[in-house]
């Protein structure tokens, strides 16, 4: 079966992950043939509509339960209709956020645990799982600072508080040392070209070498 290759941008708020995803894409277009860009939470209509939500209104909307179990109802939707369809027809699928942000949303920052979280990857994800995932890090206030300054409604998370956000930048990190040969940490301070660059090395080097 043709398959095609699964990437997820992953990281705390304001670590410009959806610039970067843009820029990726543009920049394997012309090499890769289909490629196509989506997000968590959404991706296909239903998985938009559980989007807003989870992303807008009040703080205490949700527990991390709750969103928890939105969250996977909206992946599950986001995988059968957009993901998996792609992927089988050799599409170069890009998502912004994926299901490492539960972990470190719900999970780390939440307080779900991680054998729960792990439970649901197994039942819903299956083999729909990233191959490579680049974690743009960014310390907290930096990115919350910039997070602000876009503005634009969906601004549920970034309320939070800074602790929260702390607890959530140390659980992204911990996914990359469990799982070195997936994730790549990507330093997001860096001007937007040099984080781009960051993002170029990674996946050419992982994976372009084996597409050629
Ligand atoms: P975005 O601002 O990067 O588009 O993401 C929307 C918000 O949803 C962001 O504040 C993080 C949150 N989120 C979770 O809490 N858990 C998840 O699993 C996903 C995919 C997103």
């Amino acid at each position: 079966m043709v398959r095609g290759r699964f990437i997820s941008f992953e990281g705390g708020e304001g670590a410009g992950k959806t610039t970067q995803i843009r820029r990726l894409s543009d920049r394997l277009s012309p090499l890769v043939g289909e490629v196509i860009l989506t997000r968590e939470p959404g991706g296909s209509p239903g998985a938009e509509a559980l989007r807003d939500l989870l992303v807008c209104g009040d703080i205490d909307r949700w527990s991390p339960m709750s969103e928890t179990l939105i969250l996977y109802a909206a992946r599950e939707d986001h995988l059968e209709r957009l993901i998996r369809p792609a992927l089988a027809r050799g599409a170069w699928v890009l998502t912004d956020r994926f299901a490492d942000s539960t972990r470190a949303y719900q999970g780390a920052g939440g307080g779900i645990s991680a054998g729960f979280i792990t439970a649901l990857e197994q039942a819903v994800l299956g083999d729909g799982r990233p191959e490579l995932t680049l974690i743009l890090d960014l310390p907290v206030d930096e990115g919350l600072a910039r997070a602000a300054a876009r503005g634009g409604g969906e601004e549920r998370f970034e309320r939070k508080g800074r602790a929260f956000h702390e607890r959530l930048r140390q659980g992204f990190l911990e996914i990359a040392r469990s799982e070195p040969r997936r994730c790549v940490v990507i330093d997001a301070a860096a001007s937007s070209e040099q984080v781009a660059e960051q993002v170029w090395v990674a996946v050419s080097g992982r994976l372009l070498a084996e597409a050629a």
